[in-house]
């Protein structure tokens, strides 16, 4: 009898338990999803990039002043890697292309994070696969390391099988404005439809 009478009581506190453990599960999806960053959400008030002083693949000392005037496309990375790099080279290549006279508005830079065998020689036999259009930067570790640091790329050196070493490195593409500074950034999985269209854009206005 007893347990008949609190029946009630206990389907009303047991509809209310769940009822509170959606709405948190809930209110826990929003915050997930306001938190996590996507690639292309880095606010333009955090400072990225900024002075560089490096070497081009022809061998020339070049700083981040030589290219006021045009938008900068900035990509880090190194010429073994297997796969990241080649590709987002080749989509960056296929973005120029798309854009048409505009394109010389925007100069693709390519900076190396292995100093060490990305010379300016390894630079320019590399890039010239891909077009006329890249610059390609290396320099001093120091150089490098001030570089990457400037543009917030991580990068982390491994050794592999055969005394040879690889690198993990964040592959994001940086848009800066004719002024240096950081406009917007592309990932390779946007494409260069994508890239391409928000690109002309920014060119016209
Ligand atoms: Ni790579």
């Amino acid at each position: 009898m007893m347990k008949q009478k609190y029946l009630p009581l206990l389907l009303i506190l047991l509809v209310a338990a769940i009822a509170t453990g959606a709405f948190l599960w809930r209110l826990g999806d929003q915050k997930v999803a306001t938190i996590v960053p996507s690639p292309t959400d880095i606010e333009p008030q955090v400072a990225v990039g900024g002075p560089f002083s490096l070497v081009d693949q022809h061998g020339k000392a070049v700083n981040d002043l030589d290219y006021r005037g045009k938008y900068m496309m900035v990509f880090f990375g190194f010429t073994y890697c297997p796969d990241v790099c080649p590709t987002t080279l080749s989509v960056m290549d296929a973005v120029f292309e798309k854009l048409g006279a505009q394109a010389d508005k925007v100069v693709p830079i390519f900076i190396t994070i292995d100093p060490m065998r990305d010379t300016p020689e390894e630079l320019k036999n590399y890039l010239d696969a891909f077009g006329p259009r890249f610059v390609g930067l290396t320099g001093t570790d120091a150089q490098i390391t001030a570089a990457a640091k400037a543009y917030r790329v991580y990068y982390k050196k491994h050794d592999v099988q055969g005394g040879d070493y690889t690198f993990d490195h964040s592959s994001i593409i940086y848009l800066m404005g004719s002024d240096g500074k950081f406009l917007t950034n592309y990932s390779l999985d946007q494409g260069p439809d994508f890239i391409a269209a928000d690109l002309a854009k920014r060119l016209k206005s």
